[in-house]
């Protein structure tokens, strides 16, 4: 006995853990005034067991990686293919991927309902905050390392993006691709901050976090009537506390093991029943018609696109989320203090139901989305078009090889990406339409490099007409 003892003995007072573990014995969330358990507070272990497991499981795709863009998009084949569970470990950093996500939002929302960012949690918020984003810069850079045509291309609308934001937006657009274009040193780049960067600063940031959780305790559920006064909450906490704390040995851990085991649980046999996300084909750079399908969790934003009054991209799709990121910064720092019960804040709740509710909304606007290329579409023929006139049946050819069609209809038939240009003539003259074509705008890409000016000329002949044609 003795002989065993020592040995641990040994390590525990070397090492000082004793003194390291005691401050977290109170950690355990208080009971609440009845005495139970608090289950809405077991989503932030539910977020550190899947973030635990995609470092597990990313190591294992690292290992086999090569991040170039010549073997990168092989490399993935042949971890699908050929290494052992390659597969489900895929299929496993994907819904780990979705299911951190998900976790990281519940919980941002449980803790906007209970407003336990105020006093004296202002950081504990801020620091959450910069979490999520950075959780959400994972699941972009990630994206791009499959190196097929879905992710190289959500990360060149992301940039074109980027690049409208005011001064520095083509500095940060430069930034993001590593350079004027997606390229080789775009891959390194995303490699090195899905990788390296932004994980190293997550667990930062979860040390900080988890500090600053054990350091203030965590917060009472709100009670309807008891407002947070920074004067005195410090003191009435500890009584609270007191009365009700729970040590986090034996009896707190339970809920968070239990929830933490459940969400691996979860994520194991969904990675077995769905597998990886599909890989799309590789990227081809020069193919301007190809469009994004992003990921799911940052769908929203390209759904923004589709349903973004015109004229009004850059409020949408720049001053917005920055004004929103900035918004949930210092939401702590304006409201630290005041009722914390949601019956008691009505603005807050409705608020958080609009986000809520939009989050929803533009997913699913986005995953149904009518404005994804339609690459099925059918050349329009002499029949449909109403026509013998050579130029123009020409002209209709050059529309759907061009790929203008996967964007726009024409009497129907093509996708919905842009406007319908049947009627385009109306609305244009002949030179208008040949710039636009040669020069792009917004999300129409520019054709200058790809197109011959005879083309040009056959395409801007077809539109002007297109609209007089009688199609059966
Ligand atoms: C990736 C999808 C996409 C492709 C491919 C595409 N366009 Fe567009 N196009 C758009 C979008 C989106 C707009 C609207 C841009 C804006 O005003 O913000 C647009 C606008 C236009 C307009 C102006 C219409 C108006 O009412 O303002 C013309 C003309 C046009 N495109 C012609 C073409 C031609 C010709 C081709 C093929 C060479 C083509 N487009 C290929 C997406 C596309």
């Amino acid at each position: 006995m003795n002989r065993l003892r020592r040995p641990v003995e040994f390590v525990k007072d070397r090492l000082g853990w004793e003194a390291m573990i005691k401050p977290i014995d109170h950690y355990a969330p208080p009971e609440t005034t009845e005495g139970k358990s608090q289950w809405a507070y077991i989503f932030g272990f539910g977020i550190l067991f899947s973030f635990l497991l995609q470092v597990a499981t990313g190591i294992v795709l690292a290992t086999n990686y090569v991040p170039s863009p010549d073997s990168a998009y092989q490399s993935i084949q042949y971890i699908t293919d050929e290494v052992r569970f390659g597969n489900t470990i895929r299929a496993m950093h994907w819904i780990g991927a979705s299911a951190m996500v998900i976790l990281v939002l519940i919980h941002a929302c449980r803790v906007f309902l209970t407003a336990s960012y105020k006093y004296p949690r202002e950081f504990n918020w801020i620091s959450g905050v910069v979490l999520l984003y950075l959780t959400f810069g994972m699941a972009l850079t990630g994206q791009l390392l499959r190196w097929d045509q879905h992710g190289v291309w959500t990360v060149v609308v992301a940039a074109n993006f980027a690049g409208r934001v005011p001064f520095v937006g083509e500095h940060i657009a430069e930034f993001i691709m590593a350079g004027e274009t997606v390229s080789g040193e775009t891959l390194t780049q995303f490699y090195a901050l899905h990788v390296f960067i932004l994980p190293i600063a997550i667990v930062l940031l979860i040390g900080l976090h988890l500090f600053l959780v054990t350091y203030h305790g965590i917060s009472e559920l709100p009670r309807a009537g008891k407002p947070v006064d920074p004067e005195t909450y410090k003191q009435e906490y500890q009584e609270y506390v007191e009365k009700h704390k729970r040590p986090y040995w034996p009896k707190g851990i339970w809920n968070e093991l239990f929830f933490g085991g459940l969400v691996v649980i979860v994520i194991v046999s969904l990675a077995f029943l769905i597998g990886p996300r599909e890989l799309a084909p590789p990227p081809d750079l020069t193919d301007l018609s190809a469009q994004p399908q992003p990921d799911w969790f940052i769908i929203w934003y390209y759904a923004l696109i589709s349903v973004k009054p015109h004229g009004y991209e850059e409020f949408f799709l720049v001053y917005l989320p920055i004004g929103f990121f900035l918004f949930l910064l210092i939401l702590p720092l304006i409201a630290n203090r005041g009722e914390r019960h949601p019956s008691k804040r009505p603005f807050a709740i409705i608020g958080l139901s609009v986000v809520v509710g939009l989050f929803i909304m533009l997913t699913v606007v986005g995953l149904r989305a009518p404005w994804v290329p339609d690459y099925e579409t059918e050349p329009l023929q002499a029949a449909e078009l109403g026509t013998e006139e050579p130029r123009l049946l020409e002209g209709a050819m050059v529309f759907h090889e061009r790929g203008c069609q996967y964007c726009h209809q024409i009497h129907g038939e093509g996708g919905e990406w842009g406007p319908d240009l049947t009627d385009v003539s109306s609305r244009m003259g002949s030179e208008q339409i040949a710039v636009r074509i040669v020069q792009g705008i917004g999300n129409m890409p520019a054709y200058q490099d790809i197109l011959t000016t005879e083309e040009v000329d056959l395409l801007v002949e077809f539109l002007n007409e297109v609209d007089e044609l009688e199609p059966d």
